[in-house]
């Protein structure tokens, strides 16, 4: 039988071999302690993941600012208090030559009230209703601000690879701060840090210099973006491709593409067929940039994860949800256990109410499974979207729910 696709090593621009085409994209654990450290939860989750098959393993989004958090449990890494826990966070999870990619994010604009009365953001441009009821106005950046949080991605990074990640990966997607410096619309400064796109683009241009002077040539950095904001007047498709453009040339080693925001959660589509969500535009943009390029969402089963590699729409397989529910789903696949994997279309028997808050309802869902797989109960596969939403009331009260209303 011809050598499945999924299963062939990949070599990335600094000489490292990745195993083979799956990338566990990041998904936000919850599950920090309450000095937002990580945990022995994170330890048994992450032994699943890397156990599981797939060549990168991207960690849920790790904040620089603990005045900054985007929801309650994230991990945050200032400094090196937590040195010790992260090497054993990085040791379970890179053994049979898992890479382990840590997430480095500030959520902006994009941290509830109850997390930051005052978050910052490039400009000082208020969520849109309904979300402005969460979501306090942003006070803009100084210059010196902008420094300072440019170093803090920077020391992040650092205590990354001291600890034992194998990379890391700029978080520049879904709304959060350094996509608010890329998209008009959030980002409306008249300095250096705004107006055209090489301004818009110089917050994520200097955390990556600052990276990669600091980490070296060999040590991988990733940014996931969005193809575009889906807002008219925001970041576009056309932009997206420059600043891929720009980034290769300085040496990024992957771009992950995803797409939208809280206010327009593209990259959180429930589809009923398998629709892989940024694919067409990927497939345009190996064409014309010579990096290594992973496409995450709506990927489900093996025929058309084949299919985009044959096609070469993508370097890589970007897996999230399915992997909350089938931690070990790389390894079946490439060993014929399975051929794909099902979500449950979940529901709480009210059609009104599962379009309101069905974000809502899947973010708690996929939370709950991640933390059964790390306390070794089995997966809820059930459809009752009921369970999710009152263990996550009972979990974190009203605040939980207005956080995780997030769509990512
Ligand atoms: C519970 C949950 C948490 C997530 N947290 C993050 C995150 O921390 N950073 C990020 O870039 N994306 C996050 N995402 C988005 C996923 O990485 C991915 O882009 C999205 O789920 C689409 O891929 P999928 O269809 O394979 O799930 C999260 C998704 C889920 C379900």
């Amino acid at each position: 039988m011809e050598t499945l696709r999924v299963k062939q090593p990949m070599t990335l621009p600094n000489g490292r071999v990745i195993k083979n085409r799956f990338f566990k994209s990041a998904m936000s654990e919850a599950m920090a302690d309450k000095n937002n450290s990580p945990t022995k939860a994170h330890l048994n989750l992450y032994s699943k993941w890397a156990e599981g098959g797939a060549g990168i393993v991207v960690s849920g989004n790790v904040m620089v600012d603990r005045a900054a958090l985007g929801e309650p449990g994230n991990v945050v890494v200032e400094d090196e208090r937590d040195l010790p826990k992260l090497k054993e966070w990085a040791q379970t999870a890179t053994v049979e030559q898992t890479e382990l990619w840590m997430q480095i994010n500030h959520p902006g604009r994009q941290s509830p009230k109850s997390m930051s009365s005052q978050p910052v953001a490039p400009s000082a441009v208020p969520l849109r209703k309904p979300y402005a009821l969460f979501f306090a106005s942003p006070k803009a950046l100084t210059l010196s601000d902008i420094d300072i949080l440019v170093n803090k991605f920077v020391s992040t990074a650092l205590v990354a690879k001291k600890a034992g990640f194998t990379g890391v990966q700029i978080h520049a997607a879904h709304g959060y701060l350094v996509s608010q410096f890329l998209s008009p619309l959030t980002n409306q400064r008249q300095d250096q840090y705004g107006g055209s796109l090489n301004n818009r683009l110089r917050f994520l241009i200097d955390i990556y210099y600052g990276m990669r002077q600091t980490l070296g040539k060999d040590f991988s950095i990733s940014v996931k973006l969005n193809s575009s904001d889906f807002s008219p007047g925001g970041f576009t498709g056309k932009e997206a491709t420059e600043a891929i453009k720009i980034l290769a040339t300085a040496g990024i080693d992957l771009v992950e593409i995803s797409g939208g925001s809280y206010e327009n959660p593209h990259m959180f589509q429930s589809v009923e067929r398998e629709t892989i969500f940024f694919l067409d535009y990927a497939e345009q943009l190996m064409e014309t940039v010579d990096i290594p390029l992973v496409v995450t969402g709506g990927f489900r089963t093996l025929e058309r994860m084949e299919q985009a590699l044959e096609q070469k729409s993508t370097s890589m397989i970007g897996l999230a949800r399915p992997l909350a529910l089938y931690p070990d789903l790389p390894r079946k696949l490439m060993n014929g256990e399975m051929t794909g994997a099902d979500l449950p279309r979940l529901t709480t028997g009210i059609k009104h109410l599962d379009k309101k808050i069905g974000g809502l309802m899947a973010i708690s869902y996929y939370e709950q499974q991640m933390k059964n797989i790390a306390s070794g109960r089995a997966v809820d596969l059930s459809r009752n979207g009921w369970k999710p939403l009152i263990t996550s009331l009972k979990g974190h009260g009203l605040t939980g729910l207005y956080s995780a209303r997030k769509s990512e």
